[in-house]
């Protein structure tokens, strides 16, 4: 039977993906760092049967085919897998995102790395995680990341075809216990302007862009030390940076793209306030999206939770560690 299910966890990036040099292969301009979150993921199965009139993709309960939106994001893995392997029949996934909230955290990249891992697993394929990471990029970038816990860096590469544009596990999921990311949801309202038409429009029109892409590596290379040290300060200033800087060219961008809501401009000053005065150590990060994200070690959970829960706008507060690597589970969802 030419089926197979896989479990991806989502990412978050300590030093951010924004803009494509190869917008059909999905290549950036710079490296990116990732840590994987334990408690978001997703578990698709996949079959391919011709039992199936068509290709489809169930996403929580609501069904997509080619041409819209969610299953395109699919059609590029797919037909490389499809490629790859021979297999030519019709193709049926089921997904469900496990998050513990109904929205507003990036389900994109779990998906896509779910999904490349189950298809490549029930088209028969035998690939490497580096392989699935580039079949993942091709569906989304940041999904290149999901295909590793713990932490993971993205490789820009400098190849036109993309073989060297993959993600590697830098840190382990267990070598780093006491690492907490605490997601602020502010809002569970879609996103006004969706990651692929902003950063298109990013590299377009602002003038600060350049000026972060020489600073990315930098800062990439920085952060590598301060993780293979354990330094929790270090990475987490560059982290904050990297946030800043990517919303500083989003917000140049013409027209500008905000995704800040109030409250999330309250809980960033509510952790700056705090870190100022030593009460905990936090460090902001924010998608593009309202969400706001905080990197922190397990002793500064309680602290930062209550801090952020006081501040009106907050509609939950969601803690996760650090998280696995994908795999592949017997039991399926249809
Ligand atoms: C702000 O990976 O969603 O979350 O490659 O067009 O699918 P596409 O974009 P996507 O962009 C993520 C952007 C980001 C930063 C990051 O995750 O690095």
């Amino acid at each position: 039977m030419k089926k197979a299910t896989a479990r991806a966890h989502a990412n978050i990036a300590l030093a951010k993906y924004w803009g494509k040099r190869d917008e059909a292969l999905i290549l950036p301009y710079f490296d990116s760092l990732s840590v994987t979150l334990d408690a978001f993921f997703t578990t698709t199965s996949v079959e391919f049967s011709d039992v199936f009139e068509e290709d489809s993709l169930e996403l929580d309960g609501e069904i997509f085919r080619a041409g819209e939106k969610e299953f395109d994001r699919l059609l590029a893995p797919l037909s490389h897998i499809r490629e790859q392997s021979g297999v030519a029949e019709s193709m049926r996934a089921v997904s469900k995102n496990d998050v513990p909230t109904a929205a507003g955290l990036a389900s994109s990249a779990s998906g896509t790395a779910a999904f490349v891992m189950a298809a490549a697993a029930a088209a028969g394929l035998n690939v490497s995680s580096k392989e699935l990471s580039i079949l993942a990029r091709m569906g989304s970038g940041s999904a290149s990341r999901s295909l590793f816990g713990g932490f993971a860096q993205w490789h820009a590469g400098t190849q036109n075809d993309g073989s060297d544009s993959f993600a590697e596990q830098l840190v382990e999921q267990d070598e780093w216990p006491e690492f907490r990311v605490v997601a602020c949801i502010v809002s569970k309202k879609q996103k006004k302007v969706a990651s692929r038409a902003g950063m298109k429009q990013t590299v377009a029109t602002s003038p600060l862009y350049e000026g972060w892409k020489q600073q990315a590596p930098l800062d990439v290379a920085a952060m590598k030390q301060a993780l293979a040290a354990k330094d929790f300060t270090t990475l987490g200033q560059i982290a904050e940076s990297s946030f800043a800087q990517l919303h500083a060219t989003m917000l140049s961008t013409n027209p500008p793209i905000l995704y800040m809501a109030p409250a999330s401009v309250e809980v960033i000053n509510t952790i700056w306030a705090a870190r100022e005065t030593g009460e905990f150590e936090g460090y902001i990060t924010m998608d593009a999206g309202p969400q706001v994200k905080i990197f922190c070690l397990a002793h500064d959970v309680e602290a930062i939770s209550t801090a952020v829960s006081a501040v009106s706008g907050v509609q939950e507060v969601v803690v996760s560690s650090v998280g696995p690597d994908p795999t592949l589970l017997s039991e399926h969802l249809f």
